[in-house]
Order: C-alpha cells, then sequence, then structure tokens
C-alpha cells in the first residue's frame, strides 16, 4: 500500500534531483543528507530514510530524515545488519515476520535496505521504512540500488 500511482517516474525524478544536488559537492555529510530528504520528500509512503555508515566494523546511524532512530547496528544484527553482510538489497513485506528486526519506530511495519557499494566494498546501507505492510517492490529497489549507487561513488 504506498498511494502511488507511478513509482517508476517517481524515482527517475528523485534520482535525477539527487545527481543535481549532489554534483560538484565533496562533503559526505551534505551529499548524504540531501540525498534522504530528496527521497524521503520524493516518495510519499516512507515514513523514514537514511544511511548507516560502517565505521570500525559497525554500522552507525548517518544523516536521515523521519524519527530520531538507533545508532549503532553491528554486522548480521537487525535488516540493515543482514544487508551489511549479504551486500544484497533486503525487502520485508512485514517487519514482525523478519527475526531480529531492530524495532526503531513502533509504527514502521514494512522496509527496504540497499547496500552501499564501492568497487564491492561495503560503505554504508540505505534504509527507508514505511507505516504500511508490503510498501517495497522491485521498482523500489531498482531506484534505491541507482541512489545508492551515487551515495557510493561520494565517499
Ligand atoms: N529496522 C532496522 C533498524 C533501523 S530503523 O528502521 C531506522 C533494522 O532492523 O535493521
Amino acid at each position: 500500500m504506498t498511494g502511488i500511482l507511478n513509482k517508476k517516474e517517481a524515482y527517475r525524478k528523485a534520482v535525477s534531483e539527487i545527481r543535481a544536488v549532489t554534483d560538484g559537492e565533496k562533503d559526505l555529510t551534505a551529499n548524504l543528507a540531501n540525498i534522504s530528504a530528496v527521497l524521503k520528500w520524493a516518495l510519499p509512503y516512507y515514513s523514514w530514510a537514511g544511511f548507516y555508515i560502517l565505521k570500525d566494523g559497525e554500522l552507525v546511524l548517518g544523516p536521515f530524515q523521519g524519527k530520531p532512530a538507533c545508532i549503532r547496528i553491528k554486522p548480521g544484527r537487525g535488516v540493515c545488519g543482514r544487508c551489511a553482510t549479504e551486500k544484497e538489497s533486503i525487502i520485508v513485506d512485514d517487519v514482525r515476520e523478519f527475526p531480529g528486526h531492530i524495532a526503531c519506530d513502533p509504527d514502521s511495519r514494512s522496509e527496504i535496505v540497499v547496500p552501499v557499494l564501492r568497487s564491492g566494498e561495503l560503505k554504508a546501507v540505505l534504509d527507508v521504512d514505511s507505516a504500511a505492510a508490503c510498501s517495497f517492490d522491485e521498482e523500489d529497489r531498482r531506484g534505491l540500488e541507482e541512489a545508492a549507487a551515487i551515495a557510493a561513488s561520494l565517499f
């Protein structure tokens, strides 16, 4: 349930806006903050969108849009930690069915996490939540992997 008619078009616009706002800027915090903001406001069914950055073997909360979230996630833990370990995107239709899901926001029902990889090396994960079940599909995966590829090039 997303209430959006054309996800593909929404991601096309968001990705082009991400290219525009990051063009020529080298500051990582500013770039990741703008990427989260563009995504959160382009896709109305998102309740949270942001980055966890790999630092000293742990995922640490980075720039995001949404309610306050847990700060540190160990590899393998929760959806983000699993994504970091497997280096593959993960779509969770109902977080209540995902063993070990870390409930930052009790209203979150579905989630997608995409790895941010530079030359195969994990730099961060891009995490998006929705308050409705089954919000994310292959269109979200494609769009967010494109956004993650831009983010990776900025590390
Ligand atoms: N639910 C995530 C934790 C991060 S929040 O959703 C912002 C997880 O299980 O990894």
